[in-house]
């Protein structure tokens, strides 16, 4: 049965789409049939970060029921399937939100995993993706302005009956004046699942069209996603050493034309 996680938050920017191209990007190196979709309706980013921003079929023209939505999924050079959206701004305007529940069903059985990226806040797109998943996750940084706007999230998900699988912290540098995790926790009350360390090779990897994950496989961040995907298919995470994930991510490199 397919599992469909929206990966939520309450404020703009903090790493939804970040997250659920590279959590995505990591359970394909767990070698789990995983699909990062794009429920972003206003701002569809993951075409844009992945290079497939000008694709014909996307999410809005299936949910405008122009097609089927399995034949909006594109394989991206990194392995992971993606569902992109479109960049119009007629599409944003008109976008046929309540069609996105029949959406998922037709997509039960497409992949074992659904990672829905989605709009911020708590407006009508974003309740939208709520209600049409089963999973939740919360994507925060570790200041008080996003932890105290995720606790809104934490109650819209309770509203709507979703499980929440836990928080994701973002761009966490270790500086005194962060909250710390035991507060985060307590605060939303909900279990730390990821801390995603701040690391300049997401930024580069989006601008190499790639999950970070895929290009710095031996990155901070990477790690750090690839421990949030053991989580949510409850397998452990042993880092590689350094050898064996050298020569893994040299192989699938070449196989994409990346790399010697
Ligand atoms: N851990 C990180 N380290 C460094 N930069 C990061 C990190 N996470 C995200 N970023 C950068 O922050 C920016 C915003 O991230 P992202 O697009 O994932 O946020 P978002 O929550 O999806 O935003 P929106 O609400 O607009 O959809 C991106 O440019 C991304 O490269
Ligand atoms: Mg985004």
């Amino acid at each position: 049965m397919t599992k469909f996680v929206a990966v939520v938050s309450a404020k703009g920017g903090v790493g939804k789409t970040s997250t659920t191209i590279n959590v995505s990007s990591a359970l394909e190196w767990f070698r789990r049939d995983v699909i990062a979709m794009d429920a972003n309706f206003a701002n569809p980013d993951i075409g844009i970060h992945l290079g497939a921003e000008l694709m014909d079929k996307t999410i809005h023209s299936a949910l405008r029921g122009m097609h089927h939505i399995r034949e909006s999924i594109y394989l991206h050079p990194s392995g992971i399937k993606i569902i992109p959206g479109s960049i119009s701004y007629d599409e944003a305007r008109k976008v046929k939100r309540d069609n996105l529940g029949n959406i998922i069903l037709d997509l039960v059985g497409s992949a074992e995993i659904v990672i829905v990226d989605s709009t911020p806040g708590l407006g009508e797109d974003a309740t939208s993706v709520i209600k049409a998943v089963d999973y939740v996750l919360i994507v925060t940084t570790p200041d008080l302005c996003s932890v105290s706007n995720s606790i809104k999230m934490v109650n819209l998900a309770r509203e709507f009956g979703k499980m929440i699988l836990g928080i994701v912290v973002n761009r966490v540098e270790g500086h005194e004046y962060e909250l710390d995790l035991d507060n985060i926790e307590m605060l939303l009350g909900n279990r730390v699942v990821a801390v995603i360390p701040e690391d300049k090779n997401i930024k580069d990897s989006f601008h190499k069209k790639n999950p970070v994950v895929f290009i710095h496989p031996k990155s901070p961040s990477s790690d750090a996603f690839k421990r949030l995907a053991s989580e949510l298919i409850g397998e452990r995470y042993v880092k590689l050493a350094k050898k064996e994930e050298d020569s893994f991510y040299t192989l699938a490199k070449r196989a994409v034309g990346l790399g010697r």
